[in-house]
């Protein structure tokens, strides 16, 4: 069937958005006159599914500037025997080749088949599912900052191979960088895999942008996983710049980069072409990707933006050091995380959020669920640990390392004098003098006991400390002031994350607390596993965290500079220096499953050795923790 020019000029104006709505059975497939071969590159990709609705997607590689009709089919079985579905449209460069269908009228909790077809080629066969109206458990796969340059996707190949029994994957953002080939990770690092950035150069404009998504899409393993299992996704920073807040970010320079919000109006419209993400119909709201998702009476799923909308400009530890890099002032940055006009979500989201907590809890759901980017639990460490290179502006692990030192030698004598209380029968009458001892850290605990000791028994404390190695009790009369709050106070570490917008987050818990949310929070952007109580300014313990390791982006060895062997050395330290913290992988890559029933939640965190990162074998994945906790009580409980 030809087409008039007046039809094809009318149906290209409906290809111009982003989205195809389709509710009803019909064929309608046209030939077309051209017989080159119409390649489908990219793979199939679905997601943001509802109970009666899917939006499929595909990009086709186009070969010349020509619009491409398309079509598509969904059907209950793999070999399209039972069609439910069917239609066909036109694709453009406005759209950059690709197309998105929100196909309607499907039943819940069903598994379908789809796939595309030009005239001359079919796409590959993507599978998918509908959202339960009525599910006995929800289960999620996790993800989060896929750094192309920095190894190799194996997360995504070990999800699609574990996809059978997965609602969804929760992409929490950073599913490109943005940097070019100098930038991030460190220059160098792609060659080796030959996996270098597309473009060579940093992201700016929409070219740069759909060049980029187009490279990761090209990944076997991003599409082994996207034809398996349904995605929602959210955006992070890198999918338009590093550190971005509302005006700017990080990695942006006005002068040689120009204006920011056309940059980020690029990379917005390049995100919505390029992945399963229902576009709203108004196009002045796609900027709003906060959305709900409902399973059933187990769970409403809340994804937040605390990027775009309403984030304030971070703060900046290089205003708070001194010329060598060391924090000398902790309080005056602690105050400043406090300033109660810092937003990161904005009030209009905010409102948002209380309402559908609101509803949720009216409606009877046992888990209120954020999906969010940043990591929310209060991850304060004691002040002499930051250090920050001048000249990189990277964190210096030196301080750490010193602090290492202090932290083993501690942990050695305090362990020691514990035992003897224990034997002797008077650990109680210590720890019962000590103010608030059980609110305080493992370390701390410890730190006082020996304090407690020194003062109610020196003679016993004089045999403990004997028993120690020389360089153990030099190292505890020296810089034993390093575990003493009150000259070493607990400052945020990451000021990109709610630790450096602190009231916001106090509004926050209090909406969660006023609807009493049973409310678990899942992050990303970190690159490390994270299992957090997240607690209000007056200690309450207003929901759980479970934050999820990177698919390839380097985490905090990295970042700081750790050197080899330490890295179990700080996730422990963090775990028993940091009292709200109850489970922390820093080094290692991988990614986190949730499945939630109306009793609890069973959280797993699987990962790869370190050297499998940016070796193309397939590794073997292990899973470094399982945490359950009970929607009654909310107590961690590990294993
Ligand atoms: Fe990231």
């Amino acid at each position: 069937m030809q087409l008039s020019r007046r039809a094809l000029l009318k149906l290209l104006v409906a290809s111009s958005a982003s989205i195809v709505v389709s509710s009803g059975l019909q064929g309608c497939v046209f030939a077309a006159n051209d017989e080159s071969r119409i390649a489908f590159d990219y793979g199939v990709a679905s997601g943001d599914p509802l109970t009666d609705r899917v939006v499929l997607w595909t990009r086709v590689t186009p070969t010349s500037e020509d619009p491409i009709r398309l079509s598509w089919e969904v059907a209950e079985d793999e070999a399209f025997l039972q069609l439910v579905n069917s239609d066909s449209t036109i694709v453009d460069n406005q759209t950059d080749y690709t197309l998105k269908v929100d196909v309607m009228g499907l039943e819940a909790g069903k598994t379908y088949f789809y796939r595309f077809k030009s005239n001359n080629d079919t796409s590959l066969i993507g599978q998918t599912k509908t959202l339960s109206s009525n599910p006995q458990n929800v289960k999620f796969a996790v993800l989060s900052c896929a750094n192309y340059p920095a190894g190799f996707f194996h997360v995504y190949r070990e999800v699609a191979n574990n996809a059978s029994d997965l609602d969804a994957v929760i992409h929490l953002g950073d599913y490109i960088y943005e940097y070019g080939i100098d930038g991030y990770p460190e220059a160098g690092t792609g060659e080796v895999m030959n996996r270098v950035h597309e473009p060579l150069h940093e992201c700016v404009t929409l070219a740069d942008y759909r060049q980029r998504y187009a490279q990761y899409h090209s990944d076997p393993d991003l599409i082994a996983l996207h034809a398996k299992v349904p995605f929602i996704c959210l955006w992070d920073d890198h999918e338009i710049a590093n550190d971005a807040y509302t005006d700017g970010a990080e990695n942006h320079t006005e002068l040689t980069e120009g204006d920011f919000l056309a940059r980020k109006m690029a990379a917005i419209q390049v995100w919505y072409e390029w992945l399963p993400v229902r576009a709203p119909l108004i196009e002045d709201d796609k900027i709003k990707t906060y959305r709900q998702f409902k399973f059933g009476s187990i769970l409403s799923l809340m994804l937040l933006d605390t990027r775009v909308i309403g984030r304030d400009q971070q703060l900046n530890y290089f205003d708070y050091l001194d010329a060598e890099g060391n924090l000398t002032e902790p309080e005056l940055l602690v105050n400043d995380v406090r300033e109660a006009d810092r937003n990161l979500m904005g009030d209009t989201q905010l409102n948002w959020l209380q309402q559908t907590l609101q509803s949720s809890k009216s409606e009877g759901v046992v888990w209120q669920v954020l999906g969010q980017q940043v990591l929310m639990g209060r991850i304060y460490v004691p002040s002499s640990l930051i250090r920050f290179n001048p000249e990189t502006g990277r964190p210096d692990p030196r301080n750490f390392l010193v602090y290492s030192e202090v932290y083993i030698a501690f942990q050695t004598f305090g362990e020691n004098i514990k035992m003897q209380l224990i034997s002797d029968g008077t650990l109680a009458s210590y720890t019962s003098d000590i103010d608030g001892f059980d609110g305080l850290t493992d370390i701390e605990q410890k730190t006082a006991l020996a304090s407690a000791l020194k003062l109610k028994d020196p003679d016993l404390y004089e045999m403990i400390f004997s028993n120690l190695s020389p360089s153990d009790q030099q190292t505890i009369i020296e810089l034993g002031y390093l575990l003493d709050r009150s000259q070493n106070p607990y400052v945020p570490y990451n000021l990109d994350a709610w630790d450096g917008y602190d009231a916001e987050r106090e509004r926050l818990l209090d909406i969660a607390n006023s609807e009493q949310a049973n409310l678990v929070v899942l992050s990303g952007d970190s690159h490390n596993g994270w299992c957090n109580y997240v607690t209000d300014n007056n200690g309450m313990q207003r929901a759980i965290e479970f934050g999820t390791g990177a698919v390839s982006s380097p985490g905090l060895e990295v970042d700081m500079g750790i050197p080899g062997g330490y890295e179990v050395f700080i996730q422990n330290s963090i775990v028993s220096f940091v009292k709200d913290v109850e489970y922390c992988n820093s080094a290692q890559r991988g990614y986190l499953t949730v499945d939630f029933t109306e009793n609890n939640v069973v959280s797993e965190w699987f990962v790869i050795e370190r050297e499998a990162e940016k070796n193309p074998v397939f590794p073997v994945f292990e899973r470094t923790k399982r945490i359950s906790i009970s929607a009654i009580d909310k107590v961690i409980v590990h294993g």
